[in-house]
């Protein structure tokens, strides 16, 4: 559905991009001839190289900073000239300035929130204008994450009459929703720009899917010269498409502004049915049905991508995730892209939308740095949100309220993570105006804060001035505080993942699992409020953590530390080490074993993983525990056809099921029975030795409108077709036709190959090419080869 009469015109395309020069880039006499010339979105950060030096230090994943101007040419016609014309950035990372011909727009320092210029009166009409923008990301590190530097969102110019709707100026709220009826409110913000008043109709239509209009209203109105009012108006739906996660319907309400007859403006706004309910003692309802959040908190970037995410990017994330049984995200820790907001609208998925990582204090120096990281790692100062957050903390938590309102799949607002200033007075009234500032714009979701220190944040009260209070990490603490403070609505806005300190297909710490427990009890003694280093004991970790929030149904959910590794925060380690290590995803997206425990708990269709691989040539005779994630009653284990006996899931309070097995190689075959039935069989075999490469794209055919990726799976195999978990062979790539290599990875965060590069070796036998369409429809032709394998070809469609 499309815009009929404002319209909205995508600027990603046709850039040219200077790193590394402070000059006057805004200015046409700079010749640019010899920049790069590049599409958005874009981070140049991701090119490295990647230095231990690099300012950014481990936090930012020693990644390269700088300052870089983009430039781009705009002809704007005539006829444009009686318009109000605005351009939109989603995100500009960071501290950019805007100039249009020569003139500066604005600047803005925050990284992560969307920019809106109005430069109507900046342009030359039916001419040739120079749109130059500048980012400067050089004060590192400036996230406790890797950020990426440029202008990694989308980009639009916006037309509309002198006589429009405001910028995120339709507001829709489900006022009242049943199964057999709803109301549906829609507040237009109309804005005169012109010198004399008018007599408007403001029209609204509810449509369904299928485009066809369900509910229609209209409401004659006269706004005066130059100002901006609200008109409310209200459709009543009989028989409403509920949103849910099961059945994400949208519908469209769509605003026309018609004058003297006719359409001058209209507005297009995705949106969806849906309530949401809260409760102290019973937990969370959606659409009056109890759901237990099971949720992930996310950074931004996408791997070998880095900040510069194409949609397809966000949208094979959320994919990766529903197949685990993920129903949630935590956009920690700040505003995401409006494409992840609307694909969460699109698959379903519940968000809690968060806005700052830091107030007025900055988490500098941050003792976990020292604790775990090697000798050499120095304390180095964050130059984050702190920094800015005076100045411009209303103007960012307006702009996320106000953008993001309209998405059914956004439940909560989070005004902050861990903020040092819950456990200070001054935080009483920190917090009470952020909330009091997201209820000025949006009642219709609870208002959440992520507090790590408990005890700090209850001397002073700050849990409860908030809707709902986000406990980090304090598991173990949920029924002691329920009991304290029976009214308060307790989520866990973070939690310990199940995935180890080690990196996918690596084991030399699992290896040491204790398979002889059987309760939590056993293990909780190891289980302390920090994060353990022992990586058995994180596995289960997670399986406490997540058994405890099943349990008690007053809480209402979890978000795991981190649905995907991320890049930056490599603790508990340093250099090489530059992505993080807790996602139960890596960063090519390939599921660690840690994925397996959340679906086998998260998911009803039957499912079976069995771990570690079974190439352990060096350890034969040796005890090598055997673990299995399922949601089968029971799971019988064979090796090489003899049964090592059958172990029924109830029989432990673990969310696993284990053996230990001396090593002898061969086929680990485990069997999964429900009510004593077969239903699944799982096999892990000995391989041989590196045979050939196989490739696996995600999609065959993909568009050609130079933005959508195919993401392709790299194996190594041995002669018969099995996967080598051992692999570790370098792969050269060559992509011919129409598309090109963007990116390489292998989910190893000590890699010191580059994700820009043109080969990867494998991890646990695989690694991951990433490829892009361009504007050509045609054949994508994909060749992978390595010293002493044989190669393999894949042939795309681009169409
Ligand atoms: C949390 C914090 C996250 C991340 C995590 C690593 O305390 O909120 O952003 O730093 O620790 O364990």
């Amino acid at each position: 559905m499309e815009n009929q009469v404002r319209k909205i015109i995508n600027l990603d395309n046709d850039w040219t991009f200077k790193k590394g020069m402070d000059l006057a880039g805004f200015s046409d006499r700079i010749d640019d001839a010899d920049w790069c010339s590049i599409h958005l979105p874009h981070d140049w950060s991701i090119f490295g190289p990647f230095k231990e030096d690099n300012p950014s230090g481990p936090r930012g994943g020693y990644a390269p900073a700088g300052i870089a101007w983009y430039r781009k040419h705009l002809h704007v016609p005539q006829d444009y000239a009686n318009k109000k014309i605005y351009i939109e950035f989603d995100g500009v990372y960071m501290n950019s300035e805007v100039h249009m011909n020569g003139e500066r727009v604005g600047k803005y320092p925050y990284g992560y929130t969307t920019l809106y210029y109005d430069i109507t009166s900046y342009l030359k009409y039916g001419e040739d204008n120079l749109l130059s923008v500048k980012v400067d990301t050089s004060t590192q590190p400036s996230s406790r994450w890797y950020s990426g530097s440029g202008i990694y969102r989308h980009v639009r110019l916006i037309v509309t009459d002198k006589l429009h709707i405001g910028q995120w100026g339709t507001y829709v709220t489900t006022p009242e929703v049943h199964e057999k009826e709803a109301w549906v409110k829609i507040d237009t913000t109309l804005v005169n720009e012109a010198n004399e008043h008018k007599n408007v109709t403001i029209q609204v239509s509810l449509l369904n899917e299928a485009q066809l209009v369900v509910g229609k209203v209209s409401k004659e109105v006269v706004i005066e010269p130059n100002s901006e009012d609200v008109f409310s108006q209200e459709i009543y739906v009989q028989q409403p498409e509920l949103w849910s996660i099961d059945n994400p319907y949208l519908y469209h309400v769509k605003t026309e502004i018609i004058s003297e007859g006719c359409v001058v403006d209209d507005d297009l706004v995705a949106m969806g049915i849906r309530s949401i309910v809260f409760d102290a003692d019973k937990g969370f309802f959606l659409n009056g049905t109890y759901t237990k959040i099971k949720g992930v908190c996310l950074h931004h970037d996408g791997g070998a991508l880095g900040a510069a995410c194409p949609d397809r990017a966000k949208e094979r994330q959320l994919q990766i995730l529903k197949e685990m049984g993920c129903n949630a995200i935590r956009t920690s820790h700040n505003p995401p892209s409006p494409v992840l907001l609307d694909l969460c609208d699109q698959y379903g998925m519940l968000v809690m939308d968060e806005v700052f990582d830091e107030y007025q204090i900055g988490k500098r120096p941050r003792v976990f740095d020292e604790v775990h990281a090697l000798d050499k790692q120095i304390r180095r100062p964050i130059f984050a949100y702190a920094e800015v957050f005076d100045a411009y903390h209303e103007k960012d938590l307006t702009t996320m309220i106000k953008r993001d309102r309209n998405h059914p799949s956004i439940i909560l607002w989070s005004i902050g993570n861990e903020i040092t200033e819950h456990m200070r007075p001054e935080g009483v009234e920190l917090t009470k105006g952020l909330h009091d500032l997201v209820k000025a714009y949006d009642t219709t979701r609870p208002t959440i804060t992520g507090i790590v220190h408990l005890e700090g944040a209850n001397t002073y009260g700050i849990p409860d001035m908030v809707d709902i209070a986000g406990y980090n990490y304090k598991e173990t603490l949920y029924e002691k505080e329920h009991a304290k403070y029976p009214e308060r609505i307790i989520l866990g806005s973070e939690t310990s993942s199940a995935a180890p300190f080690e990196m996918r297909a690596v084991y030399d710490d699992f290896l040491q699992a204790d398979t002889q427990l059987k309760t939590f009890d056993d293990v909780t003694k190891e289980l302390g409020d920090i994060v353990s280093i022992h990586s058995d004991h994180r596995y289960i970790r997670g399986e406490h953590s997540w058994k405890i929030t099943n349990d008690l149904d007053y809480i209402s959910g979890l978000f795991i530390w981190t649905g995907f590794d991320y890049i930056g925060e490599p603790s508990p380690y340093a250099w090489p080490s530059k992505t993080s290590y807790f996602g139960v995803i890596d960063t090519c997206g390939f599921p660690k074993d840690a994925y397996y425990m959340y679906q086998s708990q998260w998911t009803t269709k039957p499912m079976l993983h069995v771990f570690p691989h079974w190439n352990w040539e060096d350890k034969a005779g040796q005890h090598i525990p055997v673990w299995c994630y399922t949601n089968c009653d029971s799971v019988e284990l064979f090796l090489n056809d003899r049964s090592l006996g059958e172990k029924h899931c109830s029989d432990t309070e673990l969310l696993h099921v284990s053996w230990a097995i001396p090593y002898v190689k061969g086929t680990l075959r485990a069997v999964g029975k429900k009510e004593n039935k077969i239903v699944l069989e799982k096999i892990v075999k000995t391989a041989g030795d590196p045979y050939a490469i196989v490739l696996e794209a995600d999609r065959k055919a993909i568009q050609a409108d130079s933005q959508d990726l195919a993401y392709i799976t790299v194996k190594v195999v041995d002669k018969e077709g099995t996967l080598v978990p051992t692999a570790k062979n370098l792969i050269h790539f060559r992509v011919e036709g129409e598309g090109r290599l963007i990116g390489v990875d292998n989910g190893d965060p000590t890699s010191l190959e580059a994700y820009k590069g043109a080969e990867r070796s494998t991890l646990g036998g695989l690694c991951l090419a990433i490829v892009q369409s361009t504007y050509n429809k045609g054949k994508l032709v994909v060749t992978a080869e390595s010293e002493g394998l044989v190669g393999c070809q894949l042939v795309l469609t681009s169409i």
